[in-house]
């Protein structure tokens, strides 16, 4: 079997109140991407502080941690192959000016305190990101009919 990655993806209270939750999953769903676990939650100001632990010196760190709690979130768990370096170029760059058209955030947004989606960074964050999100029981543990028509091997 081909190696899978699993990555984190979360949608933004943004994303949530603007009605993009569907569009959003259907880019990862459609590309072929293995849906492992999912929900939908107010994220606590704990969560999120460990969440983005590494950003917890930057000057928008306050700001950022009050818009994940504007609304409720959609946490997720991806896998497939290669996927926490797809997902981040599914997603785009972090500011959304910068953002190539055809990205999640070029097409969807405009300003980077409100950028819709959240993907892990590296193989390392997802497992960091996983395992605050979800617990094991919660990763569902099953086969995609379909995935011998998007892998060559399984
Ligand atoms: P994310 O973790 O949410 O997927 O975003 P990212 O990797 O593309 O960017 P990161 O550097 O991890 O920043 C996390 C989130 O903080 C907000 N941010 N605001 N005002 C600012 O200059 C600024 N910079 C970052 C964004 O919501 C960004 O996604
Ligand atoms: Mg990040």
């Amino acid at each position: 079997m081909a190696a899978r990655e699993r990555t984190f993806i979360m949608i933004k209270p943004d994303g949530v109140q603007r009605g993009l939750i569907g569009k959003i999953i259907s880019r990862f769903e459609e590309k072929g991407f293995k849906l492992v676990a999912m929900k939908f939650m107010q994220a606590s100001n704990e969560l999120l502080e460990k969440h983005y632990a590494d950003l917890a010196g930057r000057p928008f760190f306050p700001g950022l941690v009050r818009y994940m709690q504007l609304g409720p979130v959609v946490p997720m768990v991806w896998e497939g192959l290669n996927i926490v370096k797809t997902g981040r170029d599914i997603i785009g760059a972090t500011n959304p000016m910068e953002s190539a058209p055809g990205t999640l955030r070029g097409d969807l947004c405009i300003q980077v305190g409100r950028n819709i989606i959240h993907g892990s960074d590296s193989v390392p964050s997802a497992e960091k990101e996983i395992g605050l999100w979800f617990t094991d029981e919660e990763l569902a543990n099953y086969s995609m009919a379909m995935d011998s028509w998007i892998y060559e091997e399984n």
